[in-house]
Formats: C-alpha cells, sequence, structure tokens
C-alpha cells in the first residue's frame, strides 16, 4: 500500500492540472485532493463567487500556496498564455454559475458564463493537446428520473431550470468534442448533493445572498443568521414524506476528480460517472442528524411543495466504483459535523 502510495506520488509529480473556479466550493476542496495526491494544480478563478482567503486556507492545510491566476477563464487569449507557461497535464473545469433560482431570473448570465467558458477551455485544451479534461455536471441532468437509484443509461430528462439546461448543453458539446477529437478523454461527473466541509473547518462553502441548497441553510438557521429552515412539502411518497437526495461529502467528491485523472486511461472518448454515495436521506433526517451530531436544535416549519422538486433522487454509484475503484469515505454525520465546524469559524470570522 505504502509502495502503491509512492509510486503513484511520484507518478503525478509534476503533472500540473487546471482547476478552473479552483476557489470555489468543490474546486478548493479538489486542489487540496490533488497536492495530497502529488499533482500540482493551477488555479484559475475571478472570484465572482469565492474569497480570496481560500488560497491561503488550502496554504495552512497542504503547506502549498497553490499557484492561481485572476480571470474569466472564457478568455482565450489569457488562457494561451497560462498554457504556454505551464504544460498542462490535465483540465478540471468547476467554473460556472450554479443558483438555480437565479438563473430562471437571470438565464443569459448562465448561458453565457457556463457555455462560453466550457467552449474557451476546449478550444485550448485541443490547442495545446492536453490529454483529460474532466467536467462538473449534475444529477440535474435527469430531471425527475423514472427510477431510482438513477444509473447513467438512465435518459436525460426535462429540467426546468436554464442553470440545468445548461449543464445538459455542455455534456452535449463535450460528447461532440470527445467524438471529433479522439486524442482527448473527457470525463462527466455527475454530482449528486454536495454537502459538508474539509474536516479542519478552514474551507468550505460561501454562500453569497440566501443559500439555495439544504445544509448551508441549515448552518446558517443553527448559527442564527437564518430564523427559520421551511421544509417544502412532507407529503411525498419517501420514508417520512419529505423529499430524498444523495448527500456527498465534498471530499469524498473531490476525491474522485483525482481518481478520474489518475491514472490517465483509455484515449479519447467520453467517460460519464455518477458521484453519490448510493443511500438516499430525506430532508428530516438531515436536519435530525445535523441536530444529533452537532448537539443542538434547529427551527424548521413544514411549507408547501416547491414546484419541480421530484421525490427522490439517489445514486448508483456502482460504475465509478468498479471502473475507478472510488468510494465514498464519509457518512451523512461527518458531513454535517464538518459543516458545522465550518460554519462556526465563518461566525468568528
Ligand atoms: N454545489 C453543488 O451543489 C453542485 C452540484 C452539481 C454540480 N455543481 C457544479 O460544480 C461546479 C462547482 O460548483 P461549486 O459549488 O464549487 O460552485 P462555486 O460557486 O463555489 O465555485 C465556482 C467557482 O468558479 C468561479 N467562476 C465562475 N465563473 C467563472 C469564470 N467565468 N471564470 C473564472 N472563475 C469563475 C467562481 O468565482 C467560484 O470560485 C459548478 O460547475 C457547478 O455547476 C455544483
Amino acid at each position: 500500500m505504502l509502495f502503491l502510495t509512492i509510486f503513484t506520488e511520484t507518478m503525478n509529480k509534476d503533472r500540473k492540472i487546471l482547476v478552473t473556479g479552483g476557489a470555489g466550493f468543490i474546486g478548493s476542496h479538489t486542489v487540496v485532493s490533488l497536492i495530497e495526491s502529488g499533482f500540482t494544480p493551477i488555479i484559475i478563478d475571478d472570484f465572482r463567487n469565492s474569497e480570496k482567503f481560500i488560497l491561503d486556507r488550502i496554504n495552512q492545510i497542504t503547506a502549498l500556496h497553490p499557484i492561481a491566476y485572476e480571470f474569466d477563464c472564457a478568455d482565450q487569449n489569457k488562457l494561451r498564455e497560462v498554457f504556454t507557461e505551464h504544460e498542462i497535464g490535465g483540465i478540471i473545469h468547476f467554473a460556472a454559475d450554479k443558483a438555480v433560482g437565479e438563473s430562471v431570473k437571470l438565464p443569459l448570465k448562465y448561458y453565457e458564463n457556463n457555455i462560453q467558458s466550457l467552449v474557451s477551455l476546449l478550444k485550448i485544451a485541443i490547442e495545446f493537446k492536453v490529454p483529460d479534461f474532466v467536467f462538473s455536471s449534475s444529477c440535474t441532468v435527469y430531471g425527475e428520473p423514472d427510477k431510482v437509484p438513477v444509473d447513467e443509461n438512465a435518459p436525460i430528462g426535462f429540467t426546468a431550470s436554464p442553470y440545468g439546461y445548461t449543464k445538459q448543453v455542455c455534456e452535449r458539446i463535450c460528447r461532440d468534442t470527445a467524438y471529433a477529437y479522439s486524442n482527448l478523454k473527457i470525463t462527466l461527473l455527475r454530482y449528486f448533493n454536495p454537502i459538508g466541509a474539509h474536516p479542519s473547518g478552514l474551507i468550505g462553502e460561501l454562500p453569497l445572498g440566501v443559500p439555495n441548497n439544504l445544509v448551508p441553510f441549515v448552518t446558517q438557521t443553527a448559527a442564527g443568521i437564518r430564523d427559520q429552515l421551511t421544509v417544502f412539502g412532507n407529503d411525498y411518497p419517501t420514508v417520512d414524506g419529505t423529499c430524498v437526495r444523495d448527500y456527498i461529502h465534498v471530499c469524498d467528491l473531490a476525491d474522485a476528480h483525482v481518481a478520474a485523472l489518475n491514472p490517465s486511461k483509455e484515449e479519447g472518448g467520453v467517460n460519464i460517472f455518477n458521484v453519490g454515495t448510493g443511500l438516499g436521506s430525506s430532508v428530516l433526517e438531515v436536519v435530525r442528524t445535523f441536530e444529533k451530531v452537532n448537539n443542538l436544535s434547529v427551527n424548521h416549519k413544514i411549507g408547501e411543495r416547491r414546484e419541480g422538486d421530484a421525490a427522490a433522487v439517489f445514486a448508483d454509484n456502482s460504475k465509478i466504483s468498479s471502473e475507478l475503484g472510488w468510494k465514498p469515505k464519509y457518512t451523512l454525520s461527518d458531513a454535517l459535523a464538518h459543516a458545522w465546524t465550518w460554519q462556526k469559524q465563518l461566525n468568528e470570522k
């Protein structure tokens, strides 16, 4: 095992991986995983939805200050400068706008950023003969799946939001590009519901304004930033009537990106993997687990159903586990404890 670790780290050494959106929630945890696996991450982020102090926090965790560039990653001229300066061995493309509700109000912002940045990066990847490209997709591409657990062969479904549609369009762009340029291997990772924070509590999710996702809303309610959490509907056909989702610890999700790069297997084509725990948890289970593990209570009420919410969505993760050897290490309790550690230090900041 020790030999394997040393061998893998030696193999990765000096392999530079470009991480767009590397100061963001999932990107920053992935930068940590990359460093711990012996890669050299190069971040591009324009900090439109993140803070620069995250780079210092990555340094605190890994004792390495990652190289970071501040610009819009849709800018091909600036990308070209970075690729000329560094020999990039792989790209992980996180940078995107991600707020489902905002995308309904500002669809063009989402179409512009999410699609243009992908097209620019793919063009540069081809120009500089980069072998590996990993794209942040989402289980939202399945819409409301016919059956759960949902596997990668499930049909692409109807997605109501412009955000969800950008993920479907971006997946199609990746497929077409991988088909046309066989030297480029593209991996689409379909994330389920990323939650939690680094166990140190030094990096985590930084929602701007009112959080869209359940766990930041729970932690902010527990911290007194929000008065009350509303649970949208308790009459779904689930264990306790509330919606069921697959909550994946962000550090496990980060490791899936490293697994997708390492080893760089077959050439060309598009590979698709669900990244989820394979377990569904209801909203009330999340709230109760959070209360129990952190020994506090969360003020919540039951509200009306929210339009467009599927009753239950959770992953069949057997493909990523058998093909890439990836398995989640953390439990829901771990993730909720780490999310609270992160929230507490944010309050102190
Ligand atoms: N968090 C989730 O629940 C979730 C679920 C499924 C998929 N995803 C996808 O994963 C990716 C990362 O999500 P996240 O939660 O870490 O989001 P995030 O907002 O925390 O991180 C995105 C980062 O990208 C940066 N960025 C955005 N557009 C940019 C641009 N044009 N140029 C340079 N930097 C830019 C932002 O400043 C931010 O640091 C996104 O593509 C998102 O759609 C997220």
